[in-house]
């Protein structure tokens, strides 16, 4: 088999073969193929697509690039759940804790990444001690015991994805439906878990700007996964303004302990209680997402999620008075509001402008080795479709350097449109896509 062949029949809009893709795959994997050869590939998927059967295969490949997570030996359905990235997403410090008081095993390998904030390990590293360095045994042995453990992402998975995602990404070849699905879902499956749940942003926060895109991506995703026997279900939700009202990441944690008081944002709490009910369904703890729902809620009510939280942070080292005691959590030394320049109803907050507000703070990764400022961040106090007088404050930074609280004002400053006219709030959950196919909201 020769590489050229394979990219001159993509090329003319031939469909490559299972054989074809190991090929590429495997060889690329092992060094032989040089980049330049596979970026022309993916240029050439990249303008000709690839049908589900290719879609399915290139996922199956890139799994089988490395090592898989064997999960076996913990009780029950692990269910895991992925977001495609927004701002200010908070729900896997608020879903595991209350997922896993519903009996939901979750065993949750997270990564650091680079950001507008840090990663849930770094978020969680806001409670003092806390630490996902334990044995794999610590690991099985936590989530059967306490259903929940948020580990180090160690192992090797899928680094075939790691060499072709680092490649779409200069040879401007990311935004193709089947090179992301397979690309997410490669890491997924190779993770482990029987179920999946998808949070797949759409919006000007998200990487998928049109709802109608953001839909075909999740059944694409819905389909990878059902065919490798991974029950999946996906939720389409709004990233058109930043989730929540926390940006950062002490900023977030404490944003996601208001939440499991009962007491947090109304998008981030509903976004929660969908996605967490979905898990519920999936892993087999409820019948109906309605009567997921109630569980979810009595669990936040009665205070159970809360309490597994300070569970989780206790297991790992962490300092669990900060749970009931947030104001030991990293505190930035400036907090200075931002102050509208006109009144008017918010018309858009550019997401993703925000995010990089919280980025010139510190709150995240411009490079692997960036440190992070965990006590920084932005906390927003209008959302759209809300109403702000003259000289109010829309949002307040945490600081920890003037010059850098000055540039982050700026840019909360334009990234919000303020109008005269009344708008109306945005939509939260667009649909659910599930193997039996698409429901709008
Ligand atoms: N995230 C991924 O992991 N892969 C993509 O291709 C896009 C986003
Ligand atoms: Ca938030």
């Amino acid at each position: 088999m020769r590489m050229y062949d394979i990219i001159m029949k993509k090329r003319n809009g031939g469909e490559l073969t299972t054989e074809e893709i190991n090929y590429f795959i495997e060889e690329y994997t092992k060094g032989n193929i040089p980049d330049y050869q596979v970026s022309a590939l993916m240029m050439a998927i990249y303008f000709q697509k690839m049908n589900k059967r290719e879609t399915a295969d290139l996922t199956k490949a890139m799994v089988n690039s490395g090592v898989t997570i064997d999960l076996s030996d913990i009780k029950g359905v692990k269910v895991d759940k992925h977001s495609t990235g927004g701002v200010g997403d908070t729900t896997t410090l608020i879903l595991g804790p209350i997922v896993a008081a519903a009996g939901v095993p979750v065993a949750k390998m997270s990564g650091r990444g680079l950001g507008h904030t840090g990663g849930t390990i770094d978020k969680l590293e806001s409670f003092k001690g806390f630490s996902v360095e334990m044995t794999r045994e610590q690991f099985v042995n936590n989530v059967n015991d306490k259903k929940i453990a948020i580990g180090g992402q160690t192992a090797d998975l899928a680094p075939a994805d790691k060499k072709l995602y680092a490649l779409r990404d200069v040879t401007a070849t990311v935004d193709n439906i089947s090179l992301i699905a397979s690309s997410i879902m490669s890491k997924k499956i190779a993770a482990g878990a029987d179920a999946i749940v998808l949070d797949v942003k759409t919006g000007s926060g998200a990487f998928m700007k049109e709802e109608e895109a953001s839909f075909e991506l999740a059944k694409e995703m819905v389909d990878i996964g059902n065919n490798v026997g991974r029950n999946t279900v996906a939720v389409v939700t709004d990233m058109d303004q930043p989730l929540g009202f926390a940006v950062g990441n002490a900023l977030e944690v404490k944003e996601a302990i208001d939440t499991l008081k009962g007491e947090g944002p109304v998008d981030l709490t509903e976004l929660c209680l969908t996605l967490g009910s979905h898990m519920l369904v999936l892993g087999g703890q409820a019948e109906s997402v309605e009567e997921a729902r109630k569980i979810l809620e009595d669990i936040i009510s009665s205070g159970k999620g809360l309490a597994k939280l300070r569970e989780l942070v206790e297991a790992q080292g962490g300092d669990p008075s900060y749970v009931d005691n947030p104001s030991l959590l990293p505190k930035a030394s400036i907090e200075q509001p931002v102050i509208a320049a006109k009144e008017g109803y918010i018309k858009s907050i550019k997401a993703d402008d925000i995010g990089k507000a919280a980025l010139v703070l510190g709150a995240g990764r411009e490079t692997k080795e960036s440190e992070i400022d965990l006590s920084v961040g932005i906390v927003l106090h209008k959302k759209i479709g809300d109403y702000v007088k003259e000289g109010e404050a829309i949002a307040t930074i945490h600081a920890n350097s003037e010059e850098k609280q000055k540039t982050a004002e700026e840019m909360i400053l334009s990234a919000y449109e303020i109008v005269s006219e009344e708008v109306k709030k945005n939509k939260l959950i667009k649909g659910i896509v599930t193997k039996d196919g698409i429901k709008t909201f």
